[in-house]
Formats: C-alpha cells, structure tokens, sequence
C-alpha cells in the first residue's frame, strides 16, 4: 500500500465485455482509475441479435491476457506493483467467469497477491463510489441487461432488496424491443436514439403492475407484458413509425422506473432513518440512457433525493468497478485476516453462475443465461 491507497487490478469477464482496469484510493473514495481496457465483444454477437455463451467464453479466452497486459501498461505498473488482484467471480455466464477467474487466481498466486472474488453486481453497487466518494447509505437503481433491482446500501456487505423483476431485466426489455422494431443489438443506444424523435403518446402501452389489471404496490418491475403490447402494436399498425414506437415504448418504461423507484425511496427513508443524505443511485448500463436520468432527476428532485449517476463507460460493464469493488473487500479484510488464510479461501472460490446481492422476498426469475 502506498500513500494513496491500495491499488487493485481488476478483471470482467461474466458477460459479452472482456476488461481489465488498475484502480487506486480507499474507501470511501474517490478512487483514481489508472487504466480501464474494455474490449467489446458486441461484433460477434450482433448477428444472433443477443450474447451467444460458447462464443463469448472463447472470446474472453483468447484476448484476456492482452488485455491484462495493456492495462498494466497503461497504468505503468507491474504485477509486483499490486495490492491486491480482484476479478468477477459471478454472476454471469459461467464459461466467461471460469476464464477471468481462473487467470485471477493463477495472476494472485504467481505474484503472491491477495485475490478478492468479485460479485459482478457489487461492482456496478459501489461503483458511485469510486466515481463520487458515495457515502452509505443509498438507494441503489441496478440497471442493466440482466438485472433490474432496488436495492437499499447500508455498507459494501449490506445490501437490502427493495425490489426485482419477475420477468425481463430492463436492459433486456430494451433489446428485445430493438429486434422488433427492426433496430440494431445492442438496443438500448438504437432505441434511445430513435426515441428523441419520436412521440412518446403515439401509441398506448401497458405499465404492468403499476397500473391495470395486474397493478400492485410496491418495487417490483414487469416488462414481459409491455413487450408483447409493443409486438402487437408493431404487427397491427403498418403504419406506426420506429420512432413512435421507441418513444412510446421508452415512455412506458420511463413511467414504470419513476413509480417503482418512488415506492423504493418510500422504503429506504424507513429504513435509514438517519442518513445525512438521501441520495439515488443508478447503476447498470440503462443508467447511460438520457432520458432515463432526466426522469429520474425530476423525481429525485420531488422526493428529496440527491442523484448521482457515474459516467456511461463505468455504467456499462467493465473492470475498474470490479478492482474498485475488490479494493473495498480488501480495505475491509485487510486488519481482519492473516493473508495466507485470505488467499487460500479466495483460491477456493468456485466461479458462479447466479449470486444474488440480497436475498430475495421472492425468487429471482429472468433469463438463467443472463444474470
Ligand atoms: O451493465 P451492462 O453493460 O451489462 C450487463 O451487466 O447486462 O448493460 C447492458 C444493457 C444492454 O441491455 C443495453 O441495451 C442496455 O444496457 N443499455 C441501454 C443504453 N445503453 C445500454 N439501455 C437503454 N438506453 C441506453 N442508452
Ligand atoms: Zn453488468
């Protein structure tokens, strides 16, 4: 550890983003990001329309060690120069997080570097964190296109589900939405994009269970039904436009967030009586869409709560928040464990395939695929 904190090496492999990132600071942070490598591998996937696994595991297979190579380079570092080397041990598609896992481990061994098993989600949790010196608690808007979740941060272990989707994640609703409409994966940017020049009353879709037949209170989201709403919208009217669709198609998911997020803070306030602060944060790679964070800016501002919302590029996924993630396990761990027991249990770390934050009021659903 140097005067300016611990400096972690992270590695991201559970999804369709091969990274690596050297990461320097403490808890709370800010912490300074001294190199970030991501290597997308959207190209290979783009013509099955969503990430394919095989191909994914053997993509992060072959470049991994490049990558770790140039963001040690960037950083102007070595390996000997590290506190500590921390990688996604889940959830995600198994075959990636065996790859980025492994190569962790065999990294931590050969340097004799502590090795922190990273939940990807933890990464994307704290990330407000390393961006903005996020104090705990917030309210946490995890994003992305495996997951949707309200969680409550009390500390980087305490972690209070508020809600979750029962079916589709929200980035995955975005995707899908994009095939039907004929718009390029992934389909969060394309479907925003086409947004801005659409309009959003064009057509009526559903806001499942926020308002209708199946409407109930509480943080948990649907938007299996919407898409269907907009397949049959698509199919029925030859005439509608793609901008229309999208606009009408990201209002109705705009209202959903808004509503679901609102019942959250509802909850946090109960919980965390005495925050300094009530602050939201939006996490996950839907949090990169404008018009998302410009809703939810204006219901922050209603309820009181301060929004913070890290740049696109840390919002999408990568491994500065995953060596972010595994600086505050190691900040944490580091008085509390002799480091020959800390590698040890951390070499025995299994890579995982599901690994919630927070246990569930009910079981998490969605694509087993995705996270
Ligand atoms: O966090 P992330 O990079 O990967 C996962 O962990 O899933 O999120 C990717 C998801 C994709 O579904 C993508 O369509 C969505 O985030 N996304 C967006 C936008 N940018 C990315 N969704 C809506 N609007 C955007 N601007
Ligand atoms: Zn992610």
């Amino acid at each position: 550890m140097t005067g300016k904190g611990l400096t972690i090496l992270g590695i991201e492999t559970s999804c369709d983003e091969t990274a690596a990132a050297v990461v320097r600071g403490l808890p709370p942070g800010p912490g300074e990001i001294l190199s970030n490598v991501v290597f997308s591998q959207t190209e290979a996937h783009a013509p099955y329309g969503g990430v394919v696994p095989e191909i994914a595991s053997r993509a992060h297979l072959e470049i991994l060690d490049g990558i770790i190579g140039r963001a040690l380079d960037d950083a102007g570092l070595t390996l000997a120069d590290l506190d500590g080397i921390a990688a996604t041990a889940g959830p995600g598609l198994i075959g990636g997080v065996m790859v980025g896992l492994t190569t962790a481990k065999g990294l931590a061994l050969a340097a004799n570097k502590p090795l922190l098993a990273v939940n990807h989600l933890k990464g994307h949790a704290l990330t407000a964190r390393m961006t903005h010196g996020a104090d705990f608690p917030f309210l946490l808007l995890l994003v992305s296109g495996g997951h949707c979740q309200l969680l409550g941060v009390g500390g980087a272990d305490d972690f209070r589900l508020y809600g979750s989707t029962i079916d589709d994640a929200v980035g995955e609703a975005f995707d899908k939405a994009a095939k039907i409409l004929g718009l390029p994966y992934p389909g969060g940017p394309a479907v925003e994009a086409a947004a801005r020049s659409g309009n959003g009353r064009a057509i009526d879709l559903p806001r499942p269970l926020v308002t209708g037949h199946n409407a109930r209170p509480g943080a948990d989201f649907s938007f299996s039904g919407l898409k269907t709403a907009l397949r049959l919208a698509v199919q029925q009217q030859p005439d509608l436009s793609v901008e229309d669709a999208a606009a009408s198609f990201q209002a109705a998911v705009i209202d959903i967030l808004a509503d679901r997020t609102a019942a959250a803070m509802e909850m946090f306030r109960r919980d965390f009586r005495h925050a300094a602060q009530n602050v939201l944060v939006v996490a996950g790679g839907v949090a990169a869409n404008q018009a998302i964070g410009a809703a939810l800016d204006r219901l922050a501002g209603v309820e009181g709560f301060a929004v913070k919302i890290p740049p696109p590029r840390l919002c999408t996924d990568n491994a500065a928040m995953i060596a972010w993630a595994g600086l505050e396990m190691l900040a944490q761990n580091e008085t509390a464990q002799p480091f020959n027991q800390m590698l040890s249990q951390a070499l025995a770390v299994s890579p995982r395939a599901r690994w919630p934050l927070a246990s569930a009021p009910e079981a998490e659903t969605g694509n087993p695929l995705r996270r």
